[in-house]
Formats: structure tokens, sequence, C-alpha cells
């Protein structure tokens, strides 16, 4: 497996196990013990998806060498703020059968929608990321879902940068300004929903281009992903799709199909926009 470097030299697997709405209990477990046994190093979770304890069993189970492995998940809405944050990462801890964590996210940020001191929340949460980063209770810290400003708002009161941004990328939906202002301050940005959810595997574009190189669709999106910098974290409960979606050197992009698929309009935007969510 490839991989990118962090901006504390942490080398991340280039393509991770997404896990968001894949249900607690069987289907997780099963999915993420598919996802091991295929070969994936890195799977990413979150305390909200309610999963984390059935991805820790199955990564107990799967008897791979801890130390060969990159294990994510996120600080859910509620438990912003510094003591609280605290608490909520022993807990994930705790659920996922860990004594460390690869990277630790930030969510979402608390937003100028729903708090007036939104960015003071962001920079306390923060201060406690970097508690723990400095305690060695996590090998990276990152953020998830941070727009450009709302980014570069943290950054003015961080001490340690994040290393990630985890935001929706995929064929029509590029965010590019976030994209950029991470890329210029060496903030890897992972990609969720990099196949739209499945909203775009439909698109005549990525149909006929996916036909071309005798490939699909959701192979295609990963591809592009990772020719942006990106580092996708496709999600799949069907053992075929979880495993095609790591064999994807068998074919190129070349820089023709790049800009065709950068010039799509907008399509799949999953409706979660960062400043207005509710939650
Ligand atoms: P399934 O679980 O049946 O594989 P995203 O990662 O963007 O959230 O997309 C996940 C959705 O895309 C799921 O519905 C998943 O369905 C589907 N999916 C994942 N990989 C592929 C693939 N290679 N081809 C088609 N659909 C895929």
């Amino acid at each position: 497996m490839k991989s990118f470097k962090l901006n504390n030299g942490i080398e991340i697997p280039a393509i991770g196990f997404g896990t968001w709405q894949i249900p607690d209990g069987q289907e997780a477990y099963q999915a993420v013990k598919e996802a091991l046994d295929a070969g994936y190093t890195h799977i990413d979770t979150a305390a909200i998806y309610g999963n984390e304890k059935s991805v820790g069993k199955a990564i107990k189970d799967s008897g791979l060498d801890r130390n060969s492995l990159f294990i994510t998940t996120k600080l859910w809405n509620t438990e912003r703020g510094y003591e609280k944050t605290i608490a909520a990462f022993e807990k994930s801890l705790a659920d996922l059968q860990l004594d460390y964590l690869d990277l630790y996210l930030i969510h979402w940020p608390a937003n100028e929608t729903q708090f007036e001191n939104w960015a003071q929340i962001n920079a306390d949460t923060w201060r406690a990321f970097e508690h723990l980063y400095q305690q060695g209770k996590i090998r990276a810290i990152g953020v998830s879902n941070f727009p450009k400003d709302y980014l570069a708002k943290l950054l003015e009161s961080a001490t340690v940068i994040p290393a990630v941004n985890q935001i929706e990328f995929h064929p029509g939906y590029l965010q590019e300004d976030t994209v950029a202002l991470c890329q210029s301050n060496d903030i890897l940005v992972q990609a969720w929903s990099p196949l739209g959810s499945g909203r775009i595997l439909q698109n005549e574009t990525l149909v006929t281009l996916a036909k071309e190189k005798n490939t699909s669709v959701g192979q295609i999106c990963i591809k592009f992903a990772l020719s942006q910098g990106i580092l996708p974290l496709p999600k799949s409960t069907n053992p075929e799709n979880i495993k095609r979606n790591l064999v994807i050197d068998y074919f190129d992009l070349t820089a023709d199909d790049i800009k065709t698929i950068r010039e799509l309009s907008e399509l799949g935007f999953s409706g979660s926009d960062p400043k207005k969510v509710a939650f």
C-alpha cells in the first residue's frame, strides 16, 4: 500500500476504509474484517457512527500487529471544549480497545449558525487535541469539515498545525478553496464520500470514462482523488467492492481525463454545509 507523509513525518496508508453508515454489530464487524483481509491497513471511524466497538473487535480479532495499522476516529459535536474532549477521547480509545490512536479529528467545527463564540469553541477543542498529542496518546491530530475560513481562523491560535482536514470531496464537488489552503499549509486532505456515496455512479461522463478504461466509476473516483494529492476513504459492505477499491493500478487517468472530471458541474453534493448544519 502506498502512503502519504503527514506534516509531522508520520506515514499514512494512501487509501483508507470508511465506515460511515455501517451499522454497529455484525455488519460493521464483518465489513472491517473483510477490509483487513483484503489488505486495508487504514480504518476510519467516528464516535457518532456508533460502531467503534465493532471496529475495535474486528481489529483485535484480525490478529494483525497494531503497529501495522492506522486507525482514525473523530470527536462528536456534543463533546467539544477542553474537558469534554479529553473524556470523549478516552471513551473512544476504550471502545476501540486501543491504547493509542493514529489520528484523531474534530468531526465538525462549531459553526456561526449555532454559536456566537464558534471560533473560541473550536480553539478550546483544539487545545485539548494538542494536549493529547503532546502526551503521546495520538500520533497525529486534525480536523474534518473545516471550510477555508474556519481553518484559517483555527490556524491563528494553533500551536500544532492540523495534519489532516477530512472533507466531502468527489467528482462534482471539489471544494477548491479549502483544498488549496490545506495544500499550501501541508495539511493532507482526506475525502469522505469519495464516490459521492453512490450518488454520482450513474453520471454519463464518468460511466463512459470507466468503460474506456475497463474499470468501474468507483475506481475512477478513487484514482481521481489520489491524482489530486487527496486521500480517499471509500466505504463499502460488499466484499467485491471492498477488494476492488484497492485495485487501481491497472489503468491510468491522463491529464485530459482529470481535466474532464474536474470540469464536471456540481454533482452529488451531500447537502451538508459545515457553516450551516444544525448538528
Ligand atoms: P456497497 O456497500 O454496496 O459497495 P462513499 O464511499 O462515497 O460513501 O460511497 C459508498 C457507496 O458506494 C456505498 O453505497 C457502496 O455500496 C458503493 N460502492 C463502494 N464501492 C463501490 C464500487 N467500487 N462500485 C460501485 N459502488 C461502490
